[in-house]
Formats: C-alpha cells, structure tokens, sequence
C-alpha cells in the first residue's frame, strides 16, 4: 500500500518525506487555502520534497477552463497529478488529459457507479471520501469494498482507489485490508500508526533493565 499525505503544509511535508515512507502528497482548494500561501508556489515546493505524485487541483468548473488550468499545474513539475471533481465536466477533462498520458486522480467520490466512470475516463487515481460518508452515517469504508470489487472484476480498468478524507489509524487499517491502493491520510494520522502504548511502556521497561545491567553498546 503506498501512503500519501494530505496536507500543504510544507514544513510537515519536508518532516515525513525524511522518513522514507512517503510516497506522495494530495492537496485540496481548502488545504490551500489554509496554508494561506500562493497555489503554485506551494505545489513547487511540494515537488520539490516529494519524488511521488502530487495532486494538485483545478478549481474550474468547466471543462475547457480546467484543461487550460491542468496546463498551467503541469508545467510545475513533472510529478503533479491534476486532480479534478467528479462531475461530468471533470470526467470529460480526465479523459482528455489521460488520453496524452496525464495522470489524473478523480476526487470527491462518493459511488461505487462514480468510480466506475472515472476508471472510464481513464483516471489514474480515484479518491473515495470514507470520512465524510461516515459523517453523514453512511459507511465509508463500504463503498471501499464495492469499488475494490467492481475494479476487480473488470481487470482492464487500471486506476488505483486512493482512499481519502482517512480520520484515524483504524481507517488506515480496514482500507489496507480491503485492498486500497493508497491511503491519502492528514500527518497527525500518519504519525499515529507507529503508536502503541504498549510499545512505549514495553521501551521504558527495556530501559530500565538495560541501565540496571551497566552495559553500552557503543
Ligand atoms: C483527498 O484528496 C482530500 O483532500 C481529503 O482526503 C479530504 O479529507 P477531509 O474530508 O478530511 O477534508
């Protein structure tokens, strides 16, 4: 499973990519917006920290307008991502920037029906939002399940399920074992899988033993 960071902020960017454990960042308008820094200074930098994709997203509603706006992001590096909603005129402008080899992550998902089209429409990566289905009471890990087993069915359609709007490690996990292809997770997130408390106590009990005994390694 590769993890992405979902986050523009670089300072966290830069801290998680040092692990070696990144594989790519997503961002949002309102990731942006809260970063309080220009767009495409902020995708730059990102690609600068990080080898993997960078989602980066058009805001357009149109489709021609998206497609100038897909320009523009290309330009930034060649590991952007243009990341468009799924709606008709986003499932248009996926198939015609998958169509030059662009890769695209279709986002705000919510159907199974919906991730089928943009399997169509060729769409790298299609982002599932599980924590805003459970917001409302439905279950999102669910609609995981049906889109791992619709895009299994069909072994023709390549798009990766990038499981999105991730809120604890325990959706990390049940994504992991349904089979997602990458989980898109906020830095808190992805800093509370290494954490067990019985990890901590187990370190300060081998501590206390290992001063006791007198010895050193180095
Ligand atoms: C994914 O690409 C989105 O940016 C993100 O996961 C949305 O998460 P949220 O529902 O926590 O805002």
């Amino acid at each position: 499973m590769k993890f992405f960071v979902d986050t523009a902020d670089t300072a966290e960017i830069a801290d998680l990519a040092a692990t070696g454990l990144l594989d790519g960042v997503t961002t949002n308008p309102s990731l942006i917006a809260k970063s309080g820094r220009k767009f495409l200074d902020v995708i730059a930098e990102i690609c600068a920290l990080v080898d993997g994709p960078v989602s980066a997203e058009v805001t357009a509603l149109d489709t021609p307008t998206m497609l100038k706006e897909a320009a523009v992001l290309r330009k930034i590096a060649p590991n952007v991502t243009i990341k468009a909603p799924l709606t008709w005129d986003g499932l248009k402008a996926c198939k015609a920037l998958s169509s030059e080899g662009v890769s695209v992550n279709v986002t705000l998902c919510f159907s199974a029906n919906q991730a089928l089209l943009a399997a169509k429409a060729g769409a790298a990566f299609i982002s599932p939002f599980i924590g805003r289905l459970d917001d409302i009471g439905e279950d999102g890990m669910q609609l995981i399940r049906d889109i791992r087993t619709l895009y299994d069915n069909y072994p023709a359609l390549k798009t990766e399920i990038l499981a999105a709007s991730i809120r604890s490690p325990e959706h990390v996990k049940q994504a992991a074992l349904i089979g997602a292809d990458v989980v898109t997770v906020p830095p808190s997130v992805l800093r509370d899988l290494a954490k067990h408390a019985l990890t901590d106590k187990g370190l300060d009990a081998f501590m206390a033993d290992w001063a006791k005994s007198g010895q050193t390694i180095l």
